[in-house]
């Protein structure tokens, strides 16, 4: 994979809010950033020197709370944990959510937040001059599909054409990954449930981009049409935080859009197989297909460290 050394920010939105911010070559440039900070993580170890970053989450984490840590303290910066797991200490309950912005931008230099809506991380970003990076909304997850599309590039080269298939509930994830497969010219196929499709301003945005940078976005609701002749297939948890009430609704709806290795026989020979964790052994994906040969998850959530680093690289 080629390497480039960005030691001067790019040029980009202050914040990080859907993995619609950037222009398709910026997109491309924040991955060859991530694997020169991959490579030669020493050059990058004074980055954040005397930075400050407060880490918000309403939700559980283990891989993204635990990367942005690592990251941010590799780089030589200092994070600030504000928890509010609790629905006691949810944000906008004690004091406004614009409140928290403005008095975090007076002390800190950047917001990395996970929310339960991705309205909360839109008025953090209006009430807050310091940028504001979305750890996981109910709407998107930008860091995640920048480590997935990084993933792939490191095993396959290079991103234009790739056939990637997506399985499963038209959800943050899905959305985030069309805006990015829309902007590094994937050929994405996305396979959900009539019910569970993606927004369709998602959609749409997805499509204009796509019809520039030649990528290709097909939504579809036959799993094996989607998964027939791709050279990766993704899929994610079929119930996602904040919708446990559906869950036994959902575990219906979704079993012919399970990963097995039947549906995994339809891809490539080479084909990998990616999910953004915590994975559902049984449910989602059968334990042959995501502990087996082709599964490339752990890969993904190292890489979650790296891109995560090239977003503060940039936006600090
Ligand atoms: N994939 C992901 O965001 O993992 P966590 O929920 O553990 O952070």
């Amino acid at each position: 994979m080629t390497t480039t050394t960005l030691v001067a920010p790019i040029s980009l939105s202050n914040d990080l809010l859907t993995g619609a911010e950037w222009s398709p070559p910026h997109t491309r440039e924040l991955l060859h950033l991530s694997a020169d900070i991959k490579a030669r993580p020493v050059r990058y170890a004074s980055t954040l020197h005397g930075k400050f970053i407060a880490l918000i989450f309403e939700k559980p984490s283990l891989r993204t709370r635990v990367t942005f840590e690592v990251g941010i303290q590799s780089m030589a910066g200092a994070v600030v944990f504000l928890d509010h797991t609790q629905a006691s200490a949810s944000l906008g309950a004690r004091e406004s959510i614009a409140d928290v912005a403005r008095n975090l931008d007076r002390w800190v230099h950047g917001i990395v937040a996970r929310v339960y809506s991705q309205r909360v991380l839109e008025e953090m970003a209006v009430n807050a001059g310091i940028p504001v990076i979305n750890a996981l909304s109910d709407k998107f997850h930008p860091c995640q599909a920048l480590a997935d599309f990084f993933t792939l590039e490191e095993r396959f080269g290079a991103l234009r054409g790739f056939k990637l298939a997506y399985v499963g509930d038209g959800n943050n994830v899905c959305h985030s990954l069309m805006y990015l497969a829309a902007r590094l010219g994937v050929h994405l196929r996305i396979a959900t449930p009539p019910d569970y499709a993606p927004a369709p301003e998602v959609i749409a945005d997805s499509k204009r981009v796509a019809r520039e940078t030649k990528a290709k976005i097909e939504l579809m609701h036959d799993p094996r049409e989607a998964v027939t002749g791709a050279m990766g297939v993704y899929t994610d948890s079929w119930t996602s935080m904040g919708f446990e009430a559906e869950e036994a609704v959902r575990n219906q709806v979704f079993q012919p859009y399970q990963v097995n290795t039947e549906l995994m026989s339809l891809a490539t020979s080479d084909a990998v197989f990616m999910h953004c964790l915590p994975a559902h052994r049984g449910l989602e994906v059968t334990p042959e297909v995501l502990d087996g040969p082709q599964s490339v998850v752990l890969d993904q959530s190292e890489n979650r460290m790296y891109v995560q680093k090239a977003i503060l690289h940039t936006l600090f």
